[in-house]
């Protein structure tokens, strides 16, 4: 058989059968998609996060920390636009002492000489152990993490750090660690009302948040946006499978009064075939501080960033608004998880 049908056959079956295919002595080998996590895992890694960044408040702790897996390298190969994602991956790389080397432009790797990009990754794999993609096709990361772990010899872990319109699992983690924070007095996940504002169709935090946050008890969902950007149905369909409750709005002031967390995306313009997007008018999607009034007292207002006008900067100092915890977040999350695909967070419990 040809390897693109042998991959095709096995991305179809990782699909649809929503398995943790990517798994090694049962734990999380790749982490490609947000269905490969369990309630019990992010719990886990959410106490690994929390003790790295106890232990990092002190000299002496970034000093150990800094030992724990200062015998690793990895790879970050972004070669789609990225400030935060690359930054918090590099930085908790660097936390735990991993040796980085990176790509964040296809112009400067063998791509522009005609190698695959199966050929590129599986080059990087001779050199690193672990490899953090980003990149504008969907299933890239898993294919990555196919041709390494499934057909190759030398297995080495993939992170998806955004695999075009489909999935930004790392960012799911990120976020649930934010809501786990902010919600820790006030019932954690579940029997919250979730809104989700913006490039629905287009924006893929929303669809791996929304697969995370839909393994708790009792939540329901608001997706707020212009119509033709609606959420996909793909995920609708996830829903219904799980009778979560859903609605779909192009009001923002309907979707977001009650709510008790509010996540505003930004339009993904850059997926435009033919400058579509232009036609829209994103505007009543804006959150300013006119809405204030219409939230909860103990609503959450997040944003995995970059901003454009969705959430005006007056809103910034409301004490609600978390996206800048989000983004220091996402260094711990992250820290946390790659420890963890290593197997040596238990040396974060030995830190006295
Ligand atoms: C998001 C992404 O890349 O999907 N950014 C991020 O990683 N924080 C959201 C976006 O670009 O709109």
């Amino acid at each position: 058989m040809h390897l693109a049908d042998t991959w095709h056959q096995f991305h179809t079956q990782a699909i649809t059968n929503k398995l943790p295919l990517f798994t090694h002595h049962n734990r999380l080998f790749d982490i490609l998609y947000a269905q490969q996590f369990d309630q019990s895992t992010l719990s886990q890694l959410f106490t690994i996060a929390d003790r790295i960044r106890a232990i990092a408040k002190t000299e002496r702790g970034m000093r150990y920390l800094k030992e724990l897996l200062n015998d690793k390298r990895a790879m970050l190969f972004f070669v789609q636009p990225s400030t935060r994602t690359f930054m918090s991956f590099l930085n908790a790389c660097h936390i735990l002492g991993i040796q980085t080397s990176e790509i964040r432009d296809a112009s400067t790797s063998s791509e522009i000489k005609g190698e695959s990009p199966e050929d590129s990754i599986r080059t990087f794999s001779s050199y690193v152990d672990l490899i953090i993609t980003r990149h504008h096709d969907e299933g890239f990361a898993e294919k990555a993490a196919w041709v390494l772990n499934v057909q190759g010899k030398r297995k080495v872990p993939v992170i998806n750090g955004g695999s075009g319109k489909d999935q930004h699992p790392t960012q799911a983690l990120l976020d649930m660690y934010t809501i786990n924070r902010a919600f820790k007095d006030h019932g954690a996940f579940s029997g919250k009302t979730y809104a989700m504002i913006g490039d629905l169709k287009r924006g893929r935090t929303v669809r791996s948040l929304t697969q995370l946050l839909a393994l708790y008890k009792d939540v329901s969902f608001r997706f707020i946006s212009p119509k033709e950007y609606t959420i996909g149905q793909d995920i609708q369909q996830f829903l219904n499978d799980r009778k979560i409750p859903f609605t779909l709005t192009d009001s923002l002031e309907k979707g977001i009064k009650g709510a008790d967390a509010i996540y505003a995306t930004r339009l993904q313009d850059e997926y435009d075939v033919n400058n579509e997007s232009k036609h829209t008018d994103f505007s009543s999607f804006h959150l300013t501080e006119k809405h204030l009034p219409l939230l909860k007292e103990h609503c959450i207002i997040m944003h995995p960033f970059p901003r454009r006008n969705e959430i005006s900067i007056e809103i910034d100092k409301d004490p609600r608004a978390l996206y800048w915890k989000q983004a220091r977040n996402g260094m711990w999350i992250r820290a946390a998880l790659i420890l963890y695909l290593f197997g040596r967070e238990d040396r974060i419990a030995l830190y006295t």
